[in-house]
């Protein structure tokens, strides 16, 4: 940033109002091109931060009392800019593996006049779900023949913890149906607040709409990303941060076997940083994060996934913290507190006999 900041012309403020800097918009085309899509620099509007992306997205496709469809479970995120802007969400059925059910999709669409999706085709939040390929392929297909907006939330497209990036949805948009929305917020660096939106046949309106709401993003944040993808390996930070995600997962995976309930689900992600766990019945996981709270713990209880709060046993845990020798401890408690529900609702579901009295 300093570097950056040193460089800077004043006039750029003006220059650089919405859609963004052009350096930095080159630079995330440039992006897209390393994984063969093309996606030229003018399609691109900067954003604060992935969550401006989205709401604007959502500004630009529909209007307030509109049917939006999106995952269940979801990121509550999406839950709230919905809410927010007066939207009725309709939930498709979505895999902890392979994502939105297509079949799902398809009735829900038959059914509702649904005006725009918004879907993680790509590690999911909270499931860590991917669509394969050929499955993103087949949505991007079906939307564009209804003349339905896909936009898609790909935050955490870029952890793979494996040697591919799965391609986004974007990949296969033949006709600008798909506004893509990203952020350096999970892979480089959440304080600059910079995200974007590819927007398809939307991108001018996506331009107009950032312009009315706040102008432009901060320029010394978009500048100094400028100045990193130009001059440092974004790649060789990202393969050393994907080899710590998948150890950090692999060792928590081994903690929750170890300490929670026999019974206990749970997902095995191929990138992200999030597990998705289904505890055995009897358990709370609203009152399991209120307890682990008070001992310093955060945990996101299924609740929060969705409108009708019905993940009421189920719970996300984050493992991006890397290498934090708290991690043990805080799974084992976890788990102690789940093990301690699930004795306390067997025993009050088992008949009280005192030995002593006689039986009626
Ligand atoms: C699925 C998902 N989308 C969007 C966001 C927001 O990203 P940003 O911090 O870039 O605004 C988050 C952040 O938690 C997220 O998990």
């Amino acid at each position: 940033m300093t570097r950056a900041l040193k460089r800077m012309d004043p006039w750029q403020t003006v220059e650089d109002l919405s859609p963004g800097n052009a350096l930095l918009r080159h630079q995330i085309s440039l992006r897209y091109g390393s994984v063969g899509m093309d996606v030229p620099a003018s399609e691109l509007v900067i954003t604060s931060g992935a969550m401006e992306a989205l709401n604007l997205a959502l500004e630009s496709v529909t209007q307030p009392g509109d049917v939006v469809a999106i995952e269940t479970p979801t990121f509550y995120g999406a839950l709230q800019a919905l809410e927010r802007r007066g939207l009725r969400a309709v939930e498709v059925e979505t895999h902890p593996r392979t994502g939105v059910d297509l079949d799902s999709l398809a009735r829900v669409i038959d059914e509702h006049p649904v005006k725009a999706c918004w879907f993680m085709p790509t590690f999911q939040n909270p499931m860590g779900s991917t669509m394969s390929d050929a499955a993103k392929e087949q949505l991007v297909g079906m939307l564009a023949t209804r003349a339905i907006p896909l936009i898609e939330d790909d935050v955490y497209g870029e952890l793979a913890h494996g040697a591919r990036r799965p391609p986004p949805a974007k990949a296969w948009d033949r006709t600008g149906w798909v506004l893509h929305c990203s952020s350096f917020s999970k892979s480089l660096a959440p304080g600059y607040r910079i995200g974007w939106v590819a927007g398809g046949r939307f991108a001018a309106t996506l331009g107009r709409n950032k312009l009315m709401s706040s102008l432009a993003t901060a320029l010394p944040s978009q500048l100094a990303l400028q100045e990193y993808l130009q001059h440092k390996s974004f790649d060789r930070h990202l393969r050393a941060l994907r080899h710590s995600l998948s150890r950090q997962q692999a060792a928590c995976l081994r903690l929750i076997e170890r300490y929670f309930p026999t019974g206990t689900q749970v997902t095995c992600p191929e990138g992200g940083y999030f597990l998705w766990l289904a505890l055995p019945e009897g358990v709370d996981s609203l009152t399991l994060q209120q307890d682990a709270l008070r001992l310093g713990i955060g945990v996101a209880p299924g609740h929060l996934f969705s409108a009708d709060r019905r993940y009421t046993r189920h719970l996300r845990i984050n493992y991006g913290h890397l290498a934090d020798p708290r991690l043990e401890g805080a799974i084992r408690s976890l788990g102690d507190l789940a093990n301690a529900q699930l004795k306390s609702a067997t025993e009050k579901s088992e008949p009280i006999f005192d030995g002593h009295s006689s039986r009626p």
